[in-house]
């Protein structure tokens, strides 16, 4: 089993070279999350990560997609990731400069990195939230307009399970600031790009305080996965129903048919956001809340946020064993592909490296490889 959890990795190496070379896309796994405003997804996504990021709010705060990849760097033994960044003497203060000296100069083990800014690394998570933010009014505008065009951006760190995950716009309905007066069918239609890949797995974010049949996410993920074979839902706000009321029913799989099945999720409120209740106290408060609770106390193993980040990572081992031998022979199609074009350039001997189709070769090649052999390698362990 953990063999195959070394795929996950690979997968995302290859997402990276498939999203830098505009190469065919490879119909990788990706978690989409999907829901109304302020339903809590943001909120979902950062317990997730265990990193405070994310802008979160009442009202639209998220208004471009977010594609977030998670790499876990302790898992991965490429000791590259680890190394610190180059620093020469003279840019360091005098504060900086007694740390080093005391040898207590270790680099901060996580980081950020943006598609749009390549090569920087942002170890102030406060300054990521800030980068997200003016990224989206650079393009969406100041006004509460959505756009579009994703933000990407990858998250190293010890703490993280390795995945994809897209955090959308939440489903509105009426107009607001410069937002167009088709803004509800907009932002469906933009889920719906999303969700609508059979390799997009949905969590489908409803919060417990509504009832469960005026849920906006899994009506649309029921549009796109009708037999609720690839939607996880996730029930937010469970601290927030009215006295007397639980969700047990829903949690315990008797209300609606998921495959995957509900899971129930306390997140911060915007309380514990404004004091600035750490994400460590929030999740042990979480699982107290699951703990001690009369109606979840039986249950409470299979809730919270834990307990989620778990299942989403098996799931997405799941998806990705289901689908190899498909994104094997398209691996096989590019690299042949790949080699035809570079046999057509004639015999020029050494290809000069602003040659992007060599590059592009030499790339698909090693991970192929090894992507290749991962599969051959797991092959026996998937049949037993
Ligand atoms: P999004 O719009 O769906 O991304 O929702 P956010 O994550 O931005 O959260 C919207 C608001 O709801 C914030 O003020 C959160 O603090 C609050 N919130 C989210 N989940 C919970 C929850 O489980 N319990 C409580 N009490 N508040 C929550
Ligand atoms: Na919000
Ligand atoms: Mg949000």
């Amino acid at each position: 089993m953990s063999a195959l959890k070394d795929l996950i990795p690979v997968v995302n190496k290859l997402q990276d070279i498939v999203t830098n070379t505009n190469l065919a896309d490879l119909d990788l796994p990706i978690l989409t999350i999907i829901g109304s405003q302020s339903s809590g997804k943001s909120s979902v996504l950062e317990n997730i990560i265990g990193k405070d990021f994310l802008p979160r709010g009442t009202g639209i705060v998220t208004r471009r997609p977010l594609i977030l990849q998670l790499i876990n760097i302790e898992e991965d033994d490429q000791l590259i990731y680890k190394s610190p960044p180059p620093v020469s003497n003279s840019e360091l203060t005098l504060e900086e400069h007694l740390k080093r000296a005391s040898g207590d100069d270790a680099p901060p083990s996580e980081w950020g990195e943006f598609l749009h800014i390549p090569g920087k690394r942002f170890y102030n998570f406060d300054e990521i939230r800030k980068e997200i933010e003016n990224e989206t009014a650079r393009v969406a505008g100041k006004n509460k307009g959505i756009s579009r065009i994703p933000i990407n951006l990858k998250v190293y760190s010890p703490k993280a399970l390795n995945l994809t995950m897209v955090d959308l716009p939440g489903l509105t309905k009426i107009p607001i600031g410069d937002q167009p007066t088709d803004i509800e069918r907009q932002i469906k239609n933009l889920i719906l790009e999303y969700i609508a890949k059979p390799n997009s797995i949905i969590l489908a974010v409803s919060p417990a305080n509504v009832d469960l049949v005026n849920s906006e996410s899994l009506k649309l993920a029921r549009q796109v996965d009708p037999q609720g074979k690839r939607t996880v839902g996730i029930l937010t706000k469970l601290d927030l129903m009215d006295q007397g009321t639980n969700a047990y029913d829903i949690l315990a799989g008797k209300v609606y048919p998921l495959k995957l099945g509900f899971i129930g999720i306390v997140n911060r409120s915007q309380q514990d956001i404004s004091t600035n209740k750490s994400l460590d106290d929030s999740l042990q408060a979480e699982e107290d809340f699951f703990r001690s609770h009369a109606a979840y106390r039986n249950l409470s193993s299979k809730c919270g946020t834990r307990y989620l980040a778990k299942t989403l990572n098996q799931t997405l081992m799941n998806h990705i064993r289901d689908r190899l031998p498909d994104i094997k022979a398209k691996l096989n199609t590019l690299m042949g592909q790949t080699e035809q074009e570079l046999a057509s350039y004639g015999d020029m001997g050494i290809v000069s490296e602003e040659n992007r189709s060599s590059l592009i070769l030499q790339l698909m090649n090693k991970f192929a490889n090894s992507f290749i052999n991962s599969i051959d390698g797991n092959s026996m362990e998937i049949s037993t």
